[in-house]
């Protein structure tokens, strides 16, 4: 920027001083080039950098559309350790707020390199995402129809407690059956294995689905046809507008209590896929009986994820 500012600096007469609004034009104009030479550098940035998608390493996401604390964590944890980065989103913050359907959402992932799509949703609409054929699906637990890793923790917790054997019916699950998830996925994985499974709970929280499954009228006849029972929790956030339960009445009945635990076997074990509801499906002073094996569950949660992620990815 050139100015002649020799006549200015010899004179004290103000006619003779710089013309400041020329001076000023000339910065505004100046810094109008800047900024387009700076927008046409972006541009040919943009325009000649090349992502290779196989560069950024193996991509998953995590979207959880209900709140997680073992599941979400665990898978996260399985993938740091197989070299696998994670992301996380959820129908909250994602454009699906804003109308977005699927399949663009599906593509946008696949775009940026993401192979592996780990899920939580409310919705029972694990068949929507049958169709995508170039990213891998997980379920963590899609509405209350499936959650195989959780199955897949429960029942490698019940081989490895020698729990499984020739009985009728290995395990019965106890409490909000027809609600449940983790009791879908269980009883699919059991049935495949050969098994029945026991259920024992109030008739409104039975599953339409009887097949595979041996139903229970008293604490007894649990005890004596099972090896391990599961508790779970009542799914308040699932019960329809003509679902009402009478909370007393279930703990009356189907709370597990020290009392009713002192009539079981001396190597019973009870499992819990968690969060526990302690004063509904179990009573206070149960909770820490050495019989309840929710820290065995909990030992294979990483496992059972790490698992997931090989064999979505082909590597088992
Ligand atoms: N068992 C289970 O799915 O726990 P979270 O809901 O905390 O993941």
């Amino acid at each position: 920027m050139e100015f002649d500012i020799s006549k200015a600096a010899k004179s004290d007469d103000i006619n003779d001083s710089l013309d400041y609004k020329k001076v000023s034009k000339r910065i505004i104009s100046l810094c109008e080039k800047a900024d387009s030479y700076l927008v046409e550098n972006l541009i040919e940035k943009t325009r000649s950098l090349e992502v290779k998608l196989e560069n950024l390493g193996s991509l998953a996401l995590l979207k959880f559309d209900e709140p997680s604390t073992r599941t979400r964590l665990s898978f996260a944890i399985a993938a740091e350790k197989l070299g696998i980065k994670t992301f996380e989103s959820s129908d909250v913050v994602s454009a699906k707020q804003k109308g977005e359907i699927l399949k663009h959402e599906i593509e946008t992932y696949v775009s940026m390199g993401i192979e592996v799509l780990v899920l939580r949703t409310k919705e029972n609409n694990i068949d929507d995402y049958r169709e995508f054929k170039d990213i891998g699906v997980v379920s963590a637990g899609f509405g209350n129809k499936s959650h195989p890793t959780q199955a897949l923790i429960d029942i490698s917790t019940l081989f490895s407690l020698n729990k499984i054997n020739e009985k009728l019916t290995p395990i019965t699950y106890i409490g909000d059956v027809k609600h449940s998830r983790v009791f879908e996925s269980g009883r699919q994985l059991l049935n495949l294995l050969g098994f029945k499974v026991g259920v024992f709970t109030d008739k409104k929280l039975l599953p339409d689905n009887k097949n595979g499954l041996e139903i229970y009228e008293s604490w007894d006849e649990v005890f004596e046809s099972s090896n391990a029972i599961e508790l779970l929790r009542v799914q308040k956030e699932r019960l329809q507008d003509n679902e009402e339960i009478n909370f007393d009445e279930y703990i009356n009945n189907y709370q597990l209590t020290q009392e009713i635990l002192g009539k079981s076997q001396s190597d019973l074990a009870v499992l819990h896929p968690m969060p526990i509801n302690i004063g509904i499906e179990i009573s206070k002073d149960a909770i820490e009986d050495r019989k309840i094996k929710y820290k065995d569950q909990l030992s294979h949660a990483i496992p059972s994820r790490i698992a997931a992620f090989k064999y979505v990815r082909d590597e088992i």
